[in-house]
């Protein structure tokens, strides 16, 4: 039960006149009202019209990972704010220093930590960092930095120009010259048929590499899951292949683990199941559970030299800041997150629930012939909705979003790729939070069952 009165219609009244929603048609709340979260405890919210919800998607976006109502976290960012809330980046932090050391003790080969406030921050100073290198190395010659077709890497025009959802950019362009597209890895949609799909979709990247030529390309920018673009699970020997051509043609690799950083997938990083060495890390979501605003970008000492090597040259550190970077509540959240993480031994839990979902999820397969593919790795899962199976004609949008909308009816908070790829926003996603159990998992599961039976009958 929500423990705030449920009278907050001056709160819906002050949200329908003065607040712009995100990532959504507000025609709608002229008739409808807007809809306003109030409470949260572990994995179920209440909306102002005091109904609970089970959620499945940790806010929405795959990012309350250790569930609602830490007193743990917020205690601790309580304390912080009061002892030292901000001071500019450019000095140390008691949290900042310790969250620091914590994170890299659980990314070996990594060392260096750049605190700011976004996942399309982080991957901002990552870009930023590829450009100076080239200049600083290269002449500015190797500049270019390799994105993939369906992959998301943030909302600022620069993250938008390493793009690969067509239907997130449009209307937003012109972009920043400098990024180049390689193709997608969803074995589901091969491009071809292949006895080894993983090995011809890394070598797609070559392919482009040594089309724009090899000494003009500094990085390659890759979700190690790719979410928005329809729950991607890379295929069998993609990321080997993905690893021997960065090394080959001397490409930094820049992973982005916004969605699938700090336990989403059963390890602390994503990149880990496959036995990757990044040169940049970039995490947001999880790192906080979005208890405060933070996030990471996080490289090797190799690279961090190259910062620092040249001391009398006035240009050749990193001149970056993020104001917000510098706030103490993100740290001091993101050290208690860790601790929840590893004290109620939450990667093995949602290595364990995250098998359950894609059994029931593969049960659901088996019952309804829309669902073309299961995809997902720990609990972070995805069922790709086909008109036909054969063809793998993608089901009508409207028809996808008729799902969500009737497991919301029934209490159940599901999500669907969402103005992400022309004709495939078709996949609903599944990213409870990594303290599920066994009956919220069968919970989700029957909601989207019952869903299904109605809008597919
Ligand atoms: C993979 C990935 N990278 C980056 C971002 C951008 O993060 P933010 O919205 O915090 O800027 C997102 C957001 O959804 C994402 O999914």
């Amino acid at each position: 039960m929500a423990t705030v009165p449920n009278d907050i219609s001056d709160v819906i009244e002050a949200d329908r006149k003065n607040v712009w929603h995100h990532l959504i048609q507000h025609k709608a709340f002229e008739n409808v009202d807007p809809r306003v979260m109030i409470e949260g405890k572990g994995m179920r919210v209440w909306d102002a019209t005091g109904k609970e919800h089970l959620d499945a998607v940790s806010g929405g976006v795959w990012t309350v990972n250790v569930g609602y109502g830490r007193e743990r976290i917020a205690n601790a960012v309580r304390d912080q704010l009061i002892q030292m809330p901000y001071f500019s980046g450019s000095a140390g932090s008691i949290p900042g220093a310790k969250f620091a050391e914590m994170v890299t003790e659980r990314m070996p080969g990594m060392d260096r930590v750049y605190y700011c406030n976004s996942g399309s921050e982080a991957n901002e100073k990552a870009f930023k960092m590829v450009r100076q290198i080239a200049h600083k190395k290269y002449g500015g010659k190797k500049h270019k930095i390799l994105y993939r077709e369906r992959d998301y890497h943030g909302t600022t025009i620069a993250c938008l120009s390493a793009g690969g959802q067509p239907e997130r950019n449009a209307q937003y362009g012109p972009f920043t010259p400098g990024f180049v597209e390689v193709p997608h890895c969803l074995e589901y949609r091969a491009q071809v048929e292949t006895e080894n799909y993983g090995e011809w979709a890394a070598n797609q990247i070559e392919e482009v590499i040594l089309r724009e030529g090899p000494d003009t390309v500094g990085a390659l920018c890759l979700e190690p899951v790719t979410a928005g673009g329809g729950v991607i699970v890379p295929p069998e020997g993609y990321w080997d292949r993905v690893q021997e051509v960065c090394k080959k043609y001397d490409i930094l690799l820049h992973i982005d683990e916004v969605v699938c950083g700090v336990g989403r997938t059963g390890e602390w990083f994503g990149y880990q199941h496959y036995g990757v060495k990044p040169d940049f890390v970039t995490m947001a979501k999880g790192v906080a559970s979005g208890y405060a605003a933070i996030a990471c970008m996080v490289t090797t000492d190799e690279v961090f030299a190259m910062f620092k090597d040249d001391a009398d040259d006035p240009l050749g550190y990193f001149r970056d800041i993020s104001t917000f970077g510098g706030c103490t509540a993100g740290p001091a959240a993101a050290i208690e997150n860790m601790g929840i993480i590893e004290d109620e031994d939450l990667l093995a839990n949602t290595t364990a629930m995250g098998a359950r979902l894609m059994d029931n999820l593969w049960a659901l397969q088996e019952k309804h012939r829309v669902i073309g593919d299961v995809r997902g790795k720990g609990l972070f899962c995805g069922a790709e909705l086909v008109a036909d199976r054969q063809t793998k004609e993608a089901v009508d949008e409207k028809k996808a979003q008729a799902v969500a909308a009737d497991c919301m009816a029934q209490g159940v908070i599901i999500g669907v790729t969402n103005r992400s790829l022309p004709g495939l926003n078709n996949t609903l996603c599944f990213s409870p939070a990594l303290i599920s159990t066994a009956d919220d998992i069968d919970q989700i599961t029957s909601a989207v069952d019952k869903a299904l039976t109605k809008v597919f009958s």
